[in-house]
């Protein structure tokens, strides 16, 4: 017997980042300034995050790139690791994330890479809390997603290995 499920997820989609609440705009602003920071030389493509933690510290992040491309890591990974590696287990409420180019403006979100969403849902998982996510890009909308789980449907974790 073969039965047809659909996966759906709700977004909100603020037109501009003054519609957010003002503890979402300042981690927003956090990763605008981190985005500007970013070590992007070969892409010119400068992404930022930051990651607020259930002290309320905000950690941040931003892409690093490598002349031998594959060893650079983007923003996300460098900002979720830094968290996990300075507060191992604390849990992670929020992580906001912003790409802008040197080429074009980057006028809607830009969402996380496929092994970002998969880092981002082990520290998910393990603290059985979802993580509100905010994109953006440098100018235009803001997209809010109430967890990382609904970017990454049917995704591998730590269970399956048990
Ligand atoms: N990048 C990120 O930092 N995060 C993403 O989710 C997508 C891509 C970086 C990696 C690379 O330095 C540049 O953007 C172009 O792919």
């Amino acid at each position: 017997m073969v039965s047809q499920k659909k996966i759906s997820f709700d977004i909100k989609v603020y037109d501009s980042l003054s519609e957010l609440s003002s503890g979402d705009q300042n981690l927003m602003s956090v990763a605008v300034k981190a985005r500007k920071r970013a070590y992007a030389p070969y892409s010119s493509f400068n992404v930022g995050a930051s990651v607020l933690l259930e002290n309320g510290e905000i950690i941040e992040g931003n892409n690093q790139e490598n002349a031998s491309y594959p060893s650079g890591l983007c923003a996300e990974r460098v900002a979720v690791f830094y968290a996990g590696s300075k507060y191992p287990g604390m849990k992670i409420k929020a992580i906001a994330i912003t790409a802008a180019s040197l080429n074009h403006e980057v006028n809607e979100p830009a969402a996380p890479c496929g092994n970002c969403r998969q880092a981002i849902s082990e520290y998910e998982f393990r603290q059985q809390e979802p993580i509100k996510i905010l994109l953006m890009g440098e100018t235009g909308s803001v997209i809010e997603c109430n967890s990382l789980a609904d970017l990454l449907p049917l995704g591998f974790n730590s269970s399956f290995l048990n």
